[in-house]
C-alpha cells in the first residue's frame, strides 16, 4: 500500500464562509457609520441636504442588499473555484465503529512494519485529525452503538439500545430523514448487517436494536415518512428474507426484498457479479438495495481471499459516491452518505488485533477514496469521520511477566497472521461437524501454524482451543505474542477521534458526540425538528387508531464462535 498524498486543502480553510460573513458584516457596519458622518450638520440648504440624505439612504440600502446576497453566495459555494449550483452540498459521514485512539497507533505501526515505511509515516486519517468526541449515553458512562449512532443521527443523547428513540421512547427525526425531505439523495454503506444499530439509527425508529426485522421493513420504506433511503450497500440479507427460506433469520414469513421491489420501487442485488455490473456508477438506477452477505461481511483479512463473493468497503464507498453524484447531477441539492467501517468494533469485541489492523486499513483506504471524490467533485462537500465508541479497552503494550515490563510490542506477529481468529474458529467448527479425524493436528498445523502464523504453540494452548473452540482462544494466542493488551470484550468510555475536511472546523477540539450530530444537520441547513414533530404526530395518530400489536423481540443471532453482536 503506497502512502496517500495528504489533502489538507488549506486554501479552502482560509476562505471559510465565517470570515466572509464577518467581513460583510463589518462592511455594513462601516457603511452605517459613514451614513452618520455624512448627515453631520453642514450649513447647506435644507433642500440639498434632504436630496443628499435620500440618495445616500438609497445607495446604502442597495449596498447592504448586494453585500448580503454576496455573502450568502460566498457562504455556500466554498472556495469559489467550483461551478456547481449555489448552495448545493454533499455530506459524507463516516463511522469507524469501535475504533479508539489506540487502534490508530497500533495500525500506524503495523503498516510501517508491513510496508517498510519510515517512523514518521502516518495513516490518511492521521492527516485529517481535528478533535475528539465524548461518547457516554443517557443511561451509561459506557455507550453502545445504538445510543452512539442516535447521538449522530438525532443530535441527542439516549439510552443504550435506542434506535433514534429518546429516553421517553418518542422518535427523534434524523439527519438522513431531514436530508431526504429537503431533496437530497441518501445512502448507507456498511460491512455488517444493514439492520445493525449504526445504519438503523439513520433510517428507522425502534425501542431496542434487537428489533432488526422491523428495522429492515422501515429501511425499505415501511416507515412513518415513507421511503427515506436511496442507496443501501451492506450485509444482513437474512432479515429481508421470509422464514420459509434457508437463509432467513426473520421471525415471520414476509419477503422484504419483494416488498422493497414491488411496493417501494427498489432495484435489488445480492451478489458480487451484479455489484460489478453497476460499478460504472452512472448506470445505477436508484433506489438500489444491495445486500451482499447473510449477516456480516467477512473481516478484510479473510475477505481478500473471497473477493469474488464480497466487495470491499472501499469498492462500495466509491460506487455509492459515483451513483449518488450521478443521481444528483441535475439537482440543486446534493447527497448525504453514511459509510461505516462496521467490523473494527467486532475485532475489538473478539480481542483480535490482527483482524483489527486490517479493518482500520480498509477504513483508511475508503476514507482516502472519499477525499479523492471531494477533490474532483464540483459540489461543495464535507467529510466527517468519527467513532461511536472504543471497543476492547485496547492497549498497545502488555505485561506478560511479573518482572518489570519490556517497552515494546511486536507488529511482526500480526503481519504473520493470514486468517482471523473468527475464521479459524469457524473452520474448526466445520472440520469437527464434518466428522473429520485428527482434530488436534488440524488445529496445530492448519489453523495455528498456517492460519495464525504461530510456530511455537504450546501443548497447553492447543488444549485450551480444544476445550474452548471459540475465537477468543485463537485471538489470545495472537495478542499475547504481539504484546497487545485488552481490558474487556465489550466497549470502553475513552474519548474517540474526530477527522474532518475543510468546512468541519466547528468540530475542532473536544466535543460531546451530540455536537457531531448537530454539525451534520447544520451543514446541510436541515430542519430536523420538523421531522421529529411529524414523526411524533404520525405515531400518536397510529397508536390512537390501531391497537398496538405486541411484536415478539427477534432473537439476536449468535455468531457461530460465540461472539454476539454488540449489546
Ligand atoms: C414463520 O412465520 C410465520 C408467521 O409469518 C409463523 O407462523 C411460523 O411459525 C414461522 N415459521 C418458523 C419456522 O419460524
Ligand atoms: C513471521 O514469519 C516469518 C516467516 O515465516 C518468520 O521468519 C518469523 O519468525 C515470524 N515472526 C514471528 C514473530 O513469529
Ligand atoms: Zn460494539
Amino acid at each position: 500500500m503506497s502512502p496517500n498524498p495528504p489533502l489538507f486543502a488549506s486554501d479552502r480553510r482560509s476562505s471559510s464562509s465565517h470570515s466572509e460573513e464577518r467581513a460583510a458584516a463589518e462592511d455594513t457596519a462601516l457603511l452605517g457609520n459613514q451614513r452618520k458622518d455624512n448627515s453631520s450638520p453642514q450649513q447647506k440648504s435644507r433642500f440639498w441636504r434632504e436630496i443628499g440624505l435620500f440618495a445616500w439612504a438609497l445607495i446604502a440600502t442597495a449596498a447592504v442588499i448586494v453585500l448580503a446576497v454576496y455573502s450568502q453566495h460566498q457562504g455556500s459555494s466554498g472556495d469559489g473555484k467550483k461551478t456547481s449550483p449555489k448552495g448545493k452540498k454533499n455530506l459524507i459521514f463516516m463511522v469507524s465503529d469501535g475504533m479508539g485512539p489506540a487502534s490508530l497507533s497500533m495500525t500506524r505501526s503495523f503498516r510501517q512494519f508491513q510496508s517498510g515505511l519510515p517512523i514518521d509515516d502516518v495513516l490518511v486519517l492521521d492527516q485529517h485529525f481535528i478533535g475528539s468526541s465524548r461518547t457516554r449515553s443517557s443511561n451509561s458512562l459506557v455507550t453502545d452503538s445504538a445510543a452512539g449512532a442516535t447521538a449522530f443521527s438525532c443530535g441527542m443523547k439516549s439510552y443504550n439500545g435506542a434506535i433514534s428513540k429518546l429516553p421517553d421512547h418518542s422518535s427523534c427525526g434524523t439527519v438522513l430523514e431531514a436530508a431526504k425531505r429537503a431533496g437530497y439523495m441518501t445512502g448507507l454503506v456498511v460491512t455488517t448487517s444493514i439492520t445493525d444499530a449504526t445504519p438503523a439509527c439513520f433510517a428507522s425508529h425502534v425501542d431496542t436494536r434487537a428489533e432488526e426485522d422491523l428495522i429492515a421493513q422501515q429501511e425499505v420504506g415501511e416507515h412513518p415518512l415513507g421511503r427515506m433511503v436511496d442507496l443501501i450497500f451492506g450485509g444482513g440479507r437474512c432479515h429481508f428474507l421470509p422464514n420459509t427460506t434457508s437463509e432467513s433469520c426473520r421471525g415471520d414469513g414476509r419477503d422484504i426484498t419483494k416488498l422493497a421491489r414491488e411496493k417501494y420501487g427498489w432495484n435489488y442485488i445480492d451478489n458480487r457479479k451484479d455489484f460489478d455490473g453497476i460499478r460504472s456508477g452512472s448506470a445505477v438506477k436508484l433506489p438500489l438495495l444491495g445486500l451482499f452477505a447473510r449477516y456480516n461481511f467477512p473481516y478484510e483479512l479473510d475477505r481478500r481471499n473471497m473477493n469474488d463473493i464480497y466487495p470491499s468497503l472501499d469498492e462500495m464507498a466509491r460506487t455509492a459516491l459515483n451513483a449518488l453524484e450521478a443521481a444528483t447531477q441535475d439537482s440543486d441539492k446534493g447527497f448525504f452518505l453514511m459509510i461505516e467501517g462496521s467490523r473494527i468494533d467486532h475485532a475489538g469485541h473478539g480481542n483480535d488485533p490482527a483482524a483489527q489492523v486490517n479493518e482500520v486499513l480498509a477504513y483508511d483506504k475508503a476514507f482516502a477514496s472519499v477525499l479523492e471524490f471531494l477533490d474532483r467533485s464540483k459540489t461543495e462537500s464535507v467529510l466527517v469521520s468519527t467513532s461511536d465508541h472504543e471497543t476492547g479497552g485496547l492497549s498497545i503494550a502488555r505485561q506478560l511477566d511479573p518482572t518489570y515490563p519490556e517497552y515494546l510490542w511486536y507488529p511482526e506477529v500480526l503481519n504473520n497472521v493470514s486468517s482471523t481468529a473468527e475464521h479459524s474458529a469457524r473452520r474448526l467448527a466445520s472440520y469437527v461437524a464434518a466428522g473429520s479425524k485428527n482434530v488436534e493436528s488440524f488445529i496445530r498445523k492448519e489453523l495455528v501454524k498456517k492460519g495464525l502464523g504461530i510456530k511455537d504453540a504450546t501443548d497447553a494452548e492447543i488444549k485450551t482451543i480444544i476445550a474452548a473452540p471459540n475465537s477468543y482462544s485463537f485471538a489470545s494466542m495472537i495478542s499475547r505474542r504481539a504484546q497487545i493488551g485488552w481490558s474487556t470484550h465489550g466497549h470502553s468510555a475513552v474519548d474517540v477521534n474526530i477527522y474532518g475536511t475543510a468546512g468541519s472546523e466547528r468540530l475542532n477540539g473536544n466535543h460531546e458526540n451530540t455536537e457531531v450530530g448537530k454539525f451534520l444537520r447544520d451543514y446541510l441547513d436541515l430542519n430536523v425538528d420538523a421531522i421529529t414533530k411529524e414523526l411524533n404526530e404520525k405515531e400518536k395518530a397510529k397508536s390512537a387508531s390501531t391497537e398496538e400489536t405486541i411484536r415478539p423481540l427477534v432473537e439476536m443471532h449468535s455468531m457461530p464462535d460465540g461472539i454476539d453482536d454488540e449489546l
